[in-house]
């Protein structure tokens, strides 16, 4: 139960990240400033629903789709399944990730539409549009490719110019053409489907009125609410990847307009899995809904989402926060220079917790770009001459996060634990003060902070709080006391795992798992915002636990050679689809193929070969065959000897260039790995497998 406010609702979103790209750190920005205050709430004993979803509809989709010869939904699913596992990595706390492309966000799009429609919100006009004659298809700016009328580079995009940042019409364009088939476009007229946001002018000038989103945010929307608002175009000509409207032929909504609607689908979802209603949600006007996104894309949720909910009978918007960019040593991430770093790997180096402490330490409720400093390069030009030792993000986890807390910690838990028995005394007298002030100063400022999401100022106060603790521990000296005064010592080890205590609760938002390990080290249940006050006395804590290593500058390095590395490769992503089934088959057709467990006796590498391995394996017959495998990239000769493979035995025998190849193993390929297919225990060679 909350201490003194009432229990209050709350529907808490992150923006839907595109199904079409990796969680990167420049998301996470937003991921971890959402959870935090989302896992804040809930400390409180606030009731929370903190939902997403993949955004999975749209042209970059669809048209990746097409290229590689797979439906789109099959895209949306496996970046969807990225997308979860990526920010359960970051322990971003989730109650749903779902999918805008789901019957739950069908539903109530065309809630919202109808609702539009009978108040006489919806009209149709005719648009001009490129059309492309050799793709069939309308085509948006960013797929129309010219030459730039001012300053004439070749291959610039449909509207603005990247060499002399102008900004034209596609029509402008000297000689546009398509950048999908490189074919010549034409402008052609289409009825498209408008949204009379015109219309709702007076109700968004009221809804803003309230302040429910950064100052800085509020004076664009204040300017562009003078400027007049012009209608929406909400129709995209088919082909599309998205939902058809209703009653329309071959029209589609733009993805725009459901993809906000995702955040009610997610919640839907959610409900239904936990047996609520999503009224509670979205129409009980007791729910605070809070929507975090970045500044990029304010019109959509400051305008137009407000003016459809409103439309349609839904709660708007209690808080639009807003964040600015991600910059990585002072720039936009760059792929080439490996500072463009995927979520996956930066888990695969490194301590979430290290990163959402560092956000956490770098977020203000102004959206004012955020830079994530990793080191500096001896040579720009070389990733390799990256020295991350002195970068602001070693050295500022390591001083705050590491020394001044995790180690405050362990220097307590410790004391107690070798040299007191690890039983708590009595609180001495002093504590009473030192209560008094985290009551009446830290708590409630650092409260104020995290429910601003000024993650920042919050992280201020408990570094102060930090080093008032380790000024207080040092000072009394209880490892001089308990030689005369045992007692005292354990009285000032008790004051010393109160603060330990406060400390953790306050920073449990921003790092969960560093502070589970300290609740488990002191013995303690779960932390809640009530439970920062010193009582803890007279009992007995538990064994100490390595809380938090130091981030160690070399695992910054090698995460960045690995991000370039990356870039370089082919589409990292493309590595989670699979190509579609083959055409179906009969059982007698799959009993043609003689599968046959097989030893390995000898693998070689084969001279002038880069990709191939020469196999002698034992099949169950009188003599050893040989086969001629392209694993050498993925093992070593000397990992396969002796091992049992699985084989087509009756593979009619290939001539190769080094020699016949008599039979195929069989193995696994995700893309990036090929994995060779065993057997659990060791049948003898010859064995049937079916
Ligand atoms: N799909 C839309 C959002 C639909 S919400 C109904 C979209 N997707 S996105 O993947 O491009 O961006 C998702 C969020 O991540 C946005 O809020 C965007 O501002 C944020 N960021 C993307 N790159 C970022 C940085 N480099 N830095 C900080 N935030 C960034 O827009
Ligand atoms: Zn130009």
């Amino acid at each position: 139960m909350p201490e003194s406010s009432a229990r209050q609702r709350y529907l808490i979103t992150s923006a839907l990240p595109y199904a079409n790209g990796d969680i990167h750190l420049g998301y996470l920005v937003e991921a971890v400033m959402t959870d935090i205050f989302a896992r804040f709430q809930r400390m409180k004993g606030h009731e929370v629903a903190y939902v997403c979803a993949s955004d999975a509809h749209g042209t970059p989709i669809e048209l990746k789709a097409v290229e590689l010869g797979i439906a789109p939904e099959e895209i949306a699913g496996s970046f969807q399944k990225a997308h979860v596992r990526d920010l359960k990595g970051f322990q971003i706390s989730l109650d749903m990730f779902h999918t805008t492309h789901s019957e739950e966000t069908r539903r109530h799009l065309n809630a919202i539409y109808q609702a539009a429609r009978d108040k006489g919100l919806i009209y149709k006009k005719e648009v001009e549009g490129f059309y492309s004659p050799e793709d069939k298809r309308f085509l948006p700016d960013r797929w129309i490719r010219g030459t730039c009328p001012k300053c004439k580079s070749p291959d610039q995009y449909g509207d603005s110019c990247e060499v002399c940042n102008s900004t034209y019409r596609p029509t402008d364009l000297i000689d546009a053409r398509s950048a999908i088939s490189g074919g010549s476009l034409e402008v052609r007229k289409s009825s498209h489907i408008f949204y009379k946001l015109s219309a709702t002018q007076p109700f968004l000038q009221e809804w803003v009125r309230e302040r429910r989103m950064p100052e800085s945010t509020l004076q664009f929307v204040n300017e562009w609410l003078a400027a007049g608002l012009r209608d929406w175009d909400i129709s995209r000509d088919a082909p599309y990847f998205g939902f058809p409207i209703p009653d329309e032929k071959d029209k589609y909504f733009y993805v725009w307009v459901d993809a906000p609607v995702g955040y009610i689908g997610a919640t839907e979802k959610y409900c239904r899995e936990s047996g609520r209603s999503s009224d509670d949600f979205w129409k009980d006007p007791a729910c605070k809904v809070v929507h975090v996104i970045g500044k990029d894309i304010v019109y959509f949720h400051c305008l137009f989402w407000p003016s459809m909910l409103k439309t349609a009978g839904y709660n708007t918007p209690h808080r639009v926060q807003v964040h600015g960019f991600l910059t990585v040593n002072g720039q936009k991430m760059s792929k080439s220079r490996g500072t463009f770093i995927n979520a996956s790997t930066f888990l695969k180096h490194l301590d979430p917790e290290y990163l959402r402490y560092f956000y956490a330490s770098k977020t203000r409720p102004e959206p004012d770009d955020l830079d994530l400093n990793i080191g500096s390069w001896e040579d720009p030009e070389d990733p390799g001459s990256l020295d991350a030792s002195k970068s602001e993000l070693v050295e500022r986890v390591n001083s705050e996060f590491v020394n001044n807390q995790a180690n405050f910690a362990s220097r307590v838990i410790q004391f107690l634990n070798k040299r007191l028995e690890s039983r708590l005394g009595a609180l001495p007298a002093e504590a009473q003060a030192i209560g008094q002030r985290i009551r009446e100063y830290f708590k409630p400022a650092i409260e104020k902070a995290y429910a601003g999401f000024d993650s920042a100022q919050a992280m201020r106060l408990i570094n102060e709080l930090a080093l008032e603790a380790n000024k207080y521990f040092q000072d009394q000296e209880p490892w001089k006391v308990i030689r005369q005064d045992p007692e005292r010592a354990r009285a000032i080890c008790t004051v010393g795992a109160n603060y330990v205590k406060v400390l953790t609760a306050f920073i449990k938002p921003v790092a969960p798992n560093y502070c589970a390990r300290v609740e488990k080290s002191l013995a303690v249940d779960s932390l809640s915002w009530q439970d920062i006050r010193f009582d803890l006395a007279q009992r007995t804590i538990g064994q100490f636990e390595t809380l938090i290593p130091r981030v160690d500058p070399d695992s910054v390095k090698a995460m960045v050679l690995e991000s370039r590395h990356e870039a370089a490769a082919p589409q990292a992503a493309s590595k989670e689809l699979h190509p579609p089934l083959r055409e179906e088959i009969s059982i007698d057709d799959f009993l043609k193929i003689d599968l046959r467990v097989a030893q390995v006796l000898k693998a070689q590498s084969v001279e002038g070969a880069d990709k191939l391995l020469k196999l002698t394996i034992d099949v169950g017959e009188s003599d050893p065959r040989t086969i001629f495998a392209g694993i050498k990239k993925h093992y070593r000769p000397e990992q396969l000897e002796g091992r049992r493979i699985i084989v087509v035995a009756n593979l009619k025998p290939r001539k190769m260039r080094f020699g016949l190849s008599q039979g195929m193993l069989l193995a696994a390929d995700d893309g990036e790995d090929v994995l060779l297919l065993g057997v659990d225990a060791e049948p003898s060679p010859g064995s049937t497998v079916g």
